[in-house]
């Protein structure tokens, strides 16, 4: 038996992306193995999103060399968003490189194979307008599932790389993907999670007539799912339809990620975000007004070209108004294909970083407050699984996505179960069996 190592970077996408290429290869003859040393094939599923993630890839294959060495047979895959980016100039970059593959052209993975049988190198990154099929996938959790519904974008942030990376929006026919969901349920799956770079602009451009808020309401009817996710959200398209649907419908997890990026109008302006800090505000009230439980995450850059003091203090006070359950931020980076590396106003790498230190400590004390706000209530957890050491540790999500850790007795895997939160930490949760 031929075996397979992978390692994924980036998004839950991307990381959906290599179970499908596992799925692929599994039924290809291959079997996964988690040490590299012992591999025959080891594919690399890059990120591109800052310029961080797509050297942490490079320095991947700088590793491989020796095992290439050793064993002259192993094939070398250069996958994912950095692949697409770059293309054949990665071959001439890394030597030990069999072949380079994007996101669009999973599916051609066993052709490209038989190629670099022949002792070919491949290069296979075409911008294929349509979306995938569903292809087969070999899932890295037992009860969670994840599932792209869409992909691409239309939006141009001018700090983004992801339209060209992941190309235009194109979304799934519904009926496959219900399908899909019908299938997921029957192999015992309790918990989904549908996947979109702007997921909830679902829907544009089919033949059907489906939205977003549709496909919801017809997913959360399929008996055994339990719990349905969904992320990236862009503000744009909450719509009142999405808040009414998501307010109605149990199965439908409290918890939207919806990145605002900069409290600043004059820095959301130059990201080309299509809202304002106003309008964004707004959305939040609605959805918070319907759903008072809601958990909103976020994503924040800090540092982009021509951002202020007084645009920081935008973005830290737009923290303190709408004390978000967690937030991801990150230094901006300039990204080829992007509109915002031609910016006037650049600030220093340093500056970058204090300001992402003010941003982080802003949030601690928030995160914190909201954690520790639970303290009492009861939360309905999706147990995932037990501490190694402690088979009676167990950890599991909340319908919010917060992780908690509780102690019981019994078998409690992939079950439902009520549970009373006794203590709020900055990232997670403690509680007690109810
Ligand atoms: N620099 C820094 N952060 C970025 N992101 C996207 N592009 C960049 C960039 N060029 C962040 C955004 C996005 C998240 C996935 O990554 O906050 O929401
Ligand atoms: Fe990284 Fe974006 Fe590609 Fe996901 S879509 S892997 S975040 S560049």
């Amino acid at each position: 038996m031929k075996k397979l190592f992978i390692k994924s970077f980036g998004c839950q996408m991307n990381e959906h992306d290599a179970e499908q290429m596992t799925g692929i290869l599994l039924k290809e003859g291959y079997t996964l193995t988690q040490k590299q040393d012992e591999a025959d094939m080891i594919i690399m599923n890059t990120c591109s999103i800052r310029d961080k993630a797509e050297q942490k890839a490079y320095s991947e294959f700088g590793k491989l060399d020796g095992l290439k060495k050793a064993n002259p047979g192993l094939i070398i895959g250069f996958t994912g968003c950095v692949a697409q980016q770059e293309g054949k100039k990665i071959l001439q970059r890394i030597s030990n490189v069999d072949f380079v593959m994007g996101p669009r052209d999973i599916s051609h993975l066993p052709d490209l194979i038989e190629r670099v049988a022949r002792k070919e190198r491949v290069v296979s990154t075409s911008d294929d307008a349509t979306i995938a099929p569903s292809r087969p996938s070999s899932r890295k959790d037992e009860f969670k599932a994840w599932i792209t519904i869409m992909e691409g974008c239309d939006f141009g942030c001018s700090y983004c790389v992801v339209p060209t990376t992941r190309g235009s929006e194109r979304s799934r026919p519904g009926r496959e993907i219900f399908h899909e969901v019908e299938g997921l349920a029957g192999e015992g799956f309790r918990e989904i999670t549908l996947l979109g770079q702007t997921v909830n602009a679902y829907g544009r451009n089919l033949d059907e007539i489906i939205d977003f808020p549709d496909l919801l309401g017809i997913l959360q009817k399929i008996p055994g799912i339990e719990r349905i996710r969904f992320m990236t959200s862009h503000p744009n398209h909450v719509t009142p339809k999405l808040i009414d649907v998501m307010s109605k419908h149990q199965k439908l997890c409290k918890h939207i990620h919806l990145p605002v990026q900069s409290g600043s109008n004059r820095v959301l302006e130059r990201m080309n975000r299509g809202y304002s800090r106003g309008a964004y505000l707004e959305k939040v009230n609605l959805l918070r007004e319907a759903m008072p439980a809601l958990s909103i995450t976020t994503d924040i850059i800090t540092g982009f070209p021509g951002e202020t003091e007084e645009d920081l203090k935008e973005t830290l006070n737009i923290l303190a108004l709408v004390e978000f359950d967690a937030i991801f931020a990150f230094k901006y980076s300039d990204r080829p294909n992007t509109t915002a590396p031609a910016m006037e106003g650049k600030i220093p790498e340093d500056e970058k970083s204090l300001r992402l230190a003010q941003v982080l400590e802003c949030q601690q004390f928030i995160s914190l407050k909201k954690n520790r706000g639970l303290i009492g209530t009861a939360q309905t957890v999706l147990v995932e699984g037990a501490g190694k050491n402690d088979p009676q540790r167990w950890f599991g999500r909340t319908d919010c996505n917060r992780m908690v850790h509780f102690n019981a007795p019994g078998s409690l895997k992939g079950k439902l179960v009520s549970v009373r939160i006794t203590d709020g930490r900055m990232a997670s949760l403690e509680g007690e069996i109810m």
